[in-house]
This record gives C-alpha cells, structure tokens and sequence, in this order.
C-alpha cells in the first residue's frame, strides 16, 4: 500500500515522483482565437501527448490528468459530447503509442455513467497497457474527490460492517486501500493551468501534502519549456510534511 503522508514523511526527490494537472484554459485558448471552446480541447490532446513524453523521460513514474470531472456535466450538452468523442478517438489511436512508450493506462472516476463502447475501449486499453511500467498515466473522467472518499467508505462498510458499531476502529489505514488510486503514491506536484488557483475537488484525499504551482499559461500551450519549468520550480521546494525547516536541514546534512 502506498505511503500516507499524514502517517510518515514519505522520501522525496528531485523530480517529483506523481504529477497531477488539471488542464485548464481550454476554452479561452479557443476564444482568443475565435475559435469555438471544443477547438481548444482537440488542441488540448497535443498537450496531452507532450507531457506524457516530457514526463516519461523526466523520469516521473506517475501523472494523473484531471479530464473530466463529476461537475462537468453541466457543461452544455455539444461541449459534453465532443470531450466524450475526444476521449473514444484518444484510446483508439494512442493506444499503440503507450504501449511503444511503456506507458500503463489506467482511468479512475464512476466509468458506469458512459456509454458501453466507451467503457469498453477503457477496459480494452487498460487490460493491453497493464504489463507496461515506464509511466502509470491515470485520465481522471467523471471523478470528484468526494466522490472517491464517499465511494471507499461504502466499500469499507460493505467489506468490514463491524465498523458500523466499532467506530473507533476506523482510520484512515482502512479508508487507504478503497481509494481509486490505491496503488500509487500521493501527488507530488500539482498543477494547474489557466490562471486559477483551486483544486476543483481533484485528488482531495491524496493531496493532504502536495506542492500547488499555478500558472497562467492555457493547457493548449503548456508544452515541455513549461512543465519543465513547474519541474524546476518544484526542486526549490522544502518538503516539510509537518517538521520544522530546521530538522528537515539537519537530516539533509546528518
Ligand atoms: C478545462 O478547460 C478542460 C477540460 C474540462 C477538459 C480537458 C480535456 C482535454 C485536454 C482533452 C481530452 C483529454 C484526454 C485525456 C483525451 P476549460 O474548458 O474549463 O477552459 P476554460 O476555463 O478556458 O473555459
């Protein structure tokens, strides 16, 4: 099970180990173009590829993209179609590039809400990537961090029902391994482009200690100069997970 970071200081390194991003600005790349928002998404799968690959040989092992969230279905009905269109055509045609990358796929969120041809090619591409281990790419879709904690707590209480009348035997090493993204380790630098500055209900559970860098850059722009750069804003950081700087110096040089 991977390392609570409110339990033990996990070991970090420079580069950071899981990449989350929420991949904003979309629809205002579009816009200053005059182009309508759905141009901006379709351009926003290049950026997809381009941080998979600037990721892959940075070393990073884990990156978890924000693609669709349980609150997107708000958006208008054209706008909802053509992300889920976008989503079909990207594991039709990149699946190749993934395995060749050795990128494993995994997709996390309540996957019962799509179309079976789309639930299919998800099962499909997970199932044919899931030897591969260069890069664990996780495409959040149809995810709400409540959600994840809400969807654990039923699993738990299924699992283990003497919790129900033994409350204090509750913590969160039980709640840990229902979680959607059980497997990896917790986010080490979360991004989000765009100009905003919030976590929109992305990983809320996992991102307890994660570092927030926030830049005004659309996603359609945020290439491999940009992530780099969040990269290197990231090694600046002092990890703390709670300890004085202080002691964090005096392990770095004892
Ligand atoms: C937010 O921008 C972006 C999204 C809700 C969707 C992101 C989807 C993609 C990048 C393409 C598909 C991805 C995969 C993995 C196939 P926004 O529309 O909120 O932009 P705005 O804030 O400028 O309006």
């Amino acid at each position: 099970m991977a390392i609570s970071s409110t339990r033990e200081v996990p070991v970090t390194g420079a580069i950071p180990t899981h990449v989350a991003i929420v991949m904003d600005g979309n629809g205002r790349w579009a816009h200053a173009r005059l182009l309508p928002r759905t141009a901006g998404h379709a351009k926003g799968v290049q950026s997809v590829r381009r941080a998979v690959e600037t990721c892959g040989a940075a070393g990073v092992k884990y990156l978890t993209l924000f693609a669709f969230s349980s609150e997107n279905w708000r958006r208008p009905a054209d706008e909802v179609s053509l992300l889920m269109r976008l989503f079909v055509q990207a594991l039709e045609r990149e699946v190749a590039r993934l395995q060749d990358q050795g990128v494993r796929l995994h997709v996390v969120g309540d996957l019962s809400a799509f179309e079976p041809k789309l639930q299919d090619l998800i099962a499909q591409a997970e199932q044919k990537t899931q030897h591969n281990d260069q890069l664990h790419l996780t495409i959040a879709a149809n995810y709400g961090g409540r959600w994840d904690i809400l969807q654990a707590t039923r699993a738990l209480l299924a699992a283990r029902p003497e919790l129900v009348t033994n409350p204090n035997e509750l913590d969160e090493t039980c709640l840990a391994p229902y979680l959607s993204m059980a497997w990896a380790p917790e986010p080490d630098l979360f991004i989000r482009t765009g100009g905003e500055q919030r976590m929109s209900n992305f990983l809320i559970w996992q991102m307890a200690y994660t570092e927030l860098y926030f830049t005004e850059c659309y996603w359609p722009d945020f290439g491999e100069t940009e992530l780099l750069e969040a990269f290197e804003w990231y090694r600046t950081r002092e990890r703390r997970f709670g300890r004085t700087s202080a002691q964090v110096h005096s392990l770095a040089t004892s």
